[in-house]
């Protein structure tokens, strides 16, 4: 007999159907009445299948009694009561390594975008202003710049490394000195936005980084400073974000995450000032296949009884 699983959050077409050959699949993603599958299904279930944007609360795991593991197709788990699954014991796996170049790309990319006005530019060759108005107005460089990362993770370090190469001094800010890291430390936001004219933000979402980036860090960016965010919207306080923008005391911002996705703040949505990308610094097709490579693994590893290749907690 195959095992049961529930899938509250699909895979790419071709891993679902590798599934389908080894478990039973219970949709929840798919089910128009999701009361019906869960009366049904949840009892049997020992794994599900889930994302960063499903809440994993009291209330779900109250209809899976039998879950012993949450296979996590995204890095990000914020959503997920991680303390109340692993008081009932249920592992989460997630799949943060498969995405770290394409996230350290994409804070790059925005980087880049927003000093050197990219999207404008763009507009400003296809609307014929070029040759209207003459030269595009100055931007501002990165190289020989100083890039202040909080959060020295696996992405944060991928950061580090990609602005290393382009001639950035690296400095972050984290709960304590990394060992082994020689770039410069600062122990709180604040300060490291003072050095830095460049800050990216890679720590992980959650109730510990809520709002860690507020209007004094920005203040203390400065108005030559970029913020980047490919991290969650809510680690910015974003109506900060906002009013520094619009005031100018920081002067620009490239922005993979908001706080409502996937309606971003219109106040946001109408400065001239910001990049935009709609959280997808993980969406190309080779990372969103390694990524559910990864999930499939960890589901296998589960029912096969080996070390799951992801465990978080
Ligand atoms: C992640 O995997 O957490 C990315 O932010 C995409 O959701």
């Amino acid at each position: 007999m195959k095992p049961d699983v529930l899938v509250a959050y699909p895979l790419r077409p071709r891993f679902m159907q590798e599934l389908e050959a080894r478990y039973t699949l219970h949709r929840l993603d798919l089910a128009p009445d999701r009361e019906a599958v869960l009366a049904q299904a949840g009892p049997l279930c020992t794994a599900m299948v889930v994302n960063g944007h499903v809440a994993v609360d009291a209330a779900l795991l109250d209809r899976l009694p039998a879950l012993r593991l949450a296979a996590c197709s995204s890095a990000g788990f914020d959503l997920m009561d991680l303390p109340e699954m692993t008081r009932r014991g249920i592992t989460l796996t997630n799949t943060s390594v498969a995405l770290v170049d394409d996230v350290a790309d994409m804070a790059i990319l925005l980087m880049l975008a927003a000093r050197r006005r990219l999207v404008q530019a763009d507009a400003y060759v296809r609307s014929g202003d070029w040759g209207r108005q003459g030269m595009f107005p100055l931007t501002a460089s990165a190289a020989g710049k100083r890039a202040g990362i909080v959060g020295l993770g696996n992405i944060g370090r991928a950061i580090a490394r990609r602005c290393e190469a382009m001639g950035l001094r690296i400095g972050y800010c984290g709960r304590q000195p990394k060992p082994g890291v020689g770039y410069d430390y600062f122990a709180d936001p604040a300060a490291l936005a003072a050095w830095a004219d460049i800050l990216i933000v890679a720590t992980p979402g959650g109730a510990a980084t809520r709002g860690l980036v507020s209007g004094a860090v920005l203040t203390a960016l400065g108005p030559a400073g970029t913020l980047v965010n490919v991290a969650r919207g809510t680690v910015v306080d974003e109506a900060a974000l906002i009013a520094a923008l619009r005031d100018g005391r920081i002067a620009s911002a490239g922005l993979d995450v908001f706080l409502n996705e996937p309606q971003p703040d219109p106040a946001l949505t109408a400065l001239p000032n910001v990049t935009l990308y709609p959280h997808h610094a993980s969406g190309t097709e080779e990372t969103r296949d390694r990524m559910a490579q990864l999930t499939v693994e960890n589901l296998d590893a589960f029912f096969a009884g080996r070390p799951l290749p992801t465990p978080v907690n």
